[in-house]
C-alpha cells in the first residue's frame, strides 16, 4: 500500500489507478479505525476497482473545547489494517497540506448544519464539509462512503456535493454496532470501563423509542421516554433526542416516514452519537 502525504503525487497516483477507466471509491476517516470503518472499506472495494482511504485529524472540525489533540492516532496500527484489506493508497497529508498558510475559505451548509450537532457543536459541519469538497478536489473518487451513524453529517456532505455539482456519488454504509449495540467510534476507546458497560443504555433507549413511534405512540413522549432511560442507565446528560425527517433533517412533532431517530449524549468526558430508521 503506498501512503502519500504530497498532493502532486497523490494526483499523479491516483491518475495511473484509473488508467483504464478503472474507478476509484474514497473513503475519508480521521483515523483510531475499528470494524465500522472496515466496513467502510469493504463496501468501497465492491463497489469500485480501487479504494484510496483517507486519514486526516481535521482541527477545523473540533470545538475549542473538544478533543483535538487527544484524539487517537497510531498511522501505523491504522495503515496495517488497511494492508490487510487490501487497499492500494492511503492519503494522510499534514495539517499544513491541508490548510497552508492563509488558508481562508471555507464550507457552509446552513440549513441541514445548525440543528443537532450543529448547534452544540458550532462550527463542526463547516470544518467537515470544508475538509471533504478538498478531498474530493485532492483525489478526484467516483464514489465516497460515509458511514450512517453520522447521519447529519452524510446527509450534509450529500447536499454539498449536489449543491456544488461534485462529479461523484456518496453512499452511506449500515452503522457498525458491537454485540450490546453500542455503535463502533472511535471516542469509544475514551470508555472505562463502567461506562462502557453503561453506554449500553443509549442504544437500549432508542431503538424502543423508533419501535414506539413506528407503532404509533406519541412522539413527545416517546423523545421524553428515552433521554429519561438513557439518564437513567448512567448517562450525564442528554444532547437531544429528536425525530427527523430522514432527508432533511426538518424536526417531526408526528411521524411520518422516512424518519430517522437522532441523538447525542454525553457520559463523562464522551459525547456518543447514534441513530435509527424509524419506518
Ligand atoms: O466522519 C469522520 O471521520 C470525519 O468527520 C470526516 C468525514 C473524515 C471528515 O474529517
Amino acid at each position: 500500500m503506498q501512503i502519500i502525504r504530497d498532493i502532486a503525487m497523490l494526483r499523479r497516483a491516483v491518475t495511473a489507478l484509473k488508467q483504464g477507466g478503472k474507478s476509484v471509491a474514497l473513503v475519508p476517516t480521521m483515523g483510531a479505525l475499528h470494524d465500522g470503518h472496515l466496513s467502510l472499506v469493504r463496501m468501497a472495494k465492491r463497489v469500485a476497482d480501487h479504494v484510496v482511504v483517507s486519514i486526516f485529524v481535521n482541527p477545523t472540525q473540533f470545538g475549542p473545547n473538544e478533543d483535538f489533540s487527544a484524539y487517537p492516532r497510531d498511522e501505523a496500527r491504522d495503515a496495517a489494517l488497511l494492508a490487510q484489506e487490501g487497499v492500494g493508497l492511503l492519503w494522510a497529508p499534514d495539517v499544513a497540506i491541508m490548510y497552508p498558510a492563509g488558508h481562508s475559505t471555507h464550507i457552509e451548509v446552513a440549513e441541514l448544519g445548525a440543528d443537532y450537532c450543529g448547534a452544540a457543536r458550532p462550527g463542526h459541519f463547516d470544518g467537515v464539509a470544508t475538509v471533504v469538497s478538498k478531498l474530493f478536489n485532492q483525489v478526484h473518487p467516483d464514489v465516497a462512503i460515509f458511514g450512517e451513524k453520522d447521519w447529519q453529517q452524510l446527509a450534509i456532505i450529500r447536499r454539498m456535493a449536489r449543491d456544488l455539482d461534485f462529479a461523484l456519488d456518496i453512499l452511506g454504509a449500515p452503522i457498525a454496532r458491537d454485540v450490546d449495540g453500542l455503535a463502533l467510534s472511535s471516542r469509544n476507546a475514551y470508555l472505562s470501563s463502567d461506562q462502557r458497560a453503561a453506554a449500553v443504555a443509549f442504544p437500549k433507549a432508542l431503538q424502543a423509542a423508533a419501535k414506539a413511534i413506528a407503532g404509533g405512540a406519541d412522539v413527545d413522549d416517546a423523545l421524553a421516554r428515552a433521554k429519561a432511560d438513557i439518564v437513567a442507565g448512567g448517562f450525564d446528560s442528554v444532547d437531544y433526542v429528536a425525530l427527523a425527517d430522514a432527508g432533511s433533517l426538518e424536526r417531526l412533532d408526528v411521524f411520518r416516514a422516512p424518519a430517522r431517530l437522532l441523538a447525542a449524549a454525553r457520559i463523562g468526558k464522551t459525547r456518543l452519537i447514534d441513530n435509527y430508521p424509524v419506518d
